[in-house]
């Protein structure tokens, strides 16, 4: 197993049949999803619905057989399993290099757990420091942001796909990847994200997270907040 792998196992011990489980978004939540399908189908959990983060997610699920649920039919899941792109030491995160950021964050906020699956490679001092900070951005007036995330002392990249296009989130929308030298303040920085006309999330997952498991080859740390 490498430590992706052996971070989703993990995570698999806080599943219960009956739950309703948020499902993350990249690799990692990609191998959470092939241990919960396994589980399913050994019969080691059974009434399991699956809220996913991304069509990317509600795919895989498809594919793999784990009954899916609205946000609308699930208002709260009762668990959400995602990875992330930076970890800091009070499990505050950075996500959306995979381009979900929004539908990541709208679930996590309303699940009652979040627990984040890593490697140790995501974990930082501070945020900002690794990855850039991934910003979901309407299409209308998207360029002028350019500017306004420069003045944040950030060097902002339109996001596009390997082919050369604008990237288009599952909503419709584009995304800024904002890179920081680190980011001092990363309370402030979402709330002044938060008040600009034309920003619709920002990948700052603040106060969230309750629990991370961040594997390396040998072992794998269980991180409360
Ligand atoms: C998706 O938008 C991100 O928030 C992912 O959680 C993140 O990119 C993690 O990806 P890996 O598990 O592939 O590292």
């Amino acid at each position: 197993m490498n430590p992706k792998q052996r971070a989703a196992a993990t995570a698999l011990a806080f599943i219960e049949s009956g739950m309703v489980v948020g499902l993350g978004t990249g690799s990692t939540s990609d191998y959470f999803l092939q241990a919960l399908a396994a589980a399913l189908k050994a019969g080691s959990l059974s009434s399991i619905r699956g809220v996913p983060t991304s069509l990317q997610s509600e795919r895989r699920a498809r594919e793999l057989g784990i009954p899916l649920a609205t946000l609308a039919q699930c208002p709260h899941p009762d668990i959400t399993i995602d990875g992330c792109d930076e970890i800091d030491p009070q499990l505050d995160l950075i996500k959306g290099l995979g381009g979900a950021l929004l539908r990541e964050k709208v679930i996590a906020q309303n699940s009652k757990r979040l627990i984040i699956i890593a490697d140790t490679n995501k974990r930082v001092q501070t945020l900002g420091s690794r990855s850039p900070l991934p910003v979901e951005v309407t299409p209308f007036g998207h360029e002028i942001q350019h500017a306004f995330f420069s003045s944040l002392g950030a060097i902002p990249a339109l996001r596009h796909t390997p082919e050369g296009t604008v990237f288009i989130t599952d909503n419709g929308n584009h995304i800024y990847d904002l890179r920081f030298k680190q980011i001092d303040d990363p309370r402030k920085l979402e709330a002044i994200l938060q008040m600009r006309a034309g920003v619709v999330e920002c990948g700052l997952f603040l106060a969230i997270a309750e629990r991370a498991l961040i594997a390396d080859d040998r072992q794998v740390q269980d991180l409360t907040r």
